[in-house]
């Protein structure tokens, strides 16, 4: 199943993405993720990057687009993947319909995770990853055991550097501005399945693989 998973940030993506790879055994594909990774090994890619990123704004076009075409021929990818982040432009979505194209492939789904604005600032707020394996928590809704430890290795866990508030107030106009207008082109295609994101996280799940039938 090839499946993009759209949503403003804090929606959930990287949450649900991690039990959807469990249950289709396909591989998540976190453009945010592939970056980060990036400016933590401080490769050229990661310099360039953090310097859209620290401020709340989309890393250009060719940029991504190259990072994705080329991670989409890997083998792990035959029998589909989860698109976590991208498309997030419409320049973005017809280069991903080129590639799929070029790979005699096509897109089953793109599932619009929506949750309100207020939701969204909280959840970004209260966010806490893990440094070392990349586990998510939030203060308050699904806090780790220990304070600033990981459950599952141990590590220390940190703030996003765009998790400030001015930050992700200027990530959620970038999002109404560049990728909303990407939900109007999927559900134009008949690929768009509109899920409410708030709740609990193993209902929303649940609302997500009954709309995928999977
Ligand atoms: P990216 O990492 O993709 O960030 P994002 O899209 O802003 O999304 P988030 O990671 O903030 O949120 P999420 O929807 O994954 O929510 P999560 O599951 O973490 O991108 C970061 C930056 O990289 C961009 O700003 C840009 O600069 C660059 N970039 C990336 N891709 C790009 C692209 N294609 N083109 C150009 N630039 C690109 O959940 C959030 C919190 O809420 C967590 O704490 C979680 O525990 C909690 N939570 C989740 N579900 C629930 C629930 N149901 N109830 C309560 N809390 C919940």
């Amino acid at each position: 199943m090839r499946l993009i998973l759209l949503g403003p940030p804090g929606a959930g993506k990287g949450t649900q993405a991690k039990f959807l790879v469990e249950r289709l055994q396909i591989p998540q594909i976190s453009t945010g993720d592939m970056l980060r990774a990036a400016v933590k090994d401080g490769t050229p890619l990661g310099r360039d990057a953090k310097q859209y990123m620290d401020r709340g704004a989309l890393v250009p076009d060719e940029i991504i687009i190259g990072l994705v075409r080329e991670r989409l021929q890997r083998p792990d990818c035959a029998r589909g993947y989860i698109l976590d982040g991208f498309p997030r432009t419409v320049t973005q979505a017809e280069a991903l319909g080129k590639t799929l194209e070029a790979l005699h492939a096509s897109l089953d789904h793109v599932v619009s995770l929506e949750v309100p604005t207020e939701d969204l600032v909280l959840r970004i707020a209260g966010r806490r990853t893990c440094r070392n394996c990349g586990a998510m928590y939030h203060v308050r809704f699904s806090p780790s055991q220990t304070d600033g430890r990981c459950d599952a290795c141990g590590g220390p866990t940190y703030q996003r550097e765009d998790d400030r508030e001015e930050t992700v107030r200027r990530r959620l106009a970038v999002y109404a501005d560049q990728t909303a207008p990407l939900i109007s082109l999927y559900e134009a295609q008949g690929l768009l399945r509109r899920v409410p994101g708030t709740g609990e996280i193993g209902e929303i799940f649940h609302r997500i693989t009954t709309a995928l039938g999977a």
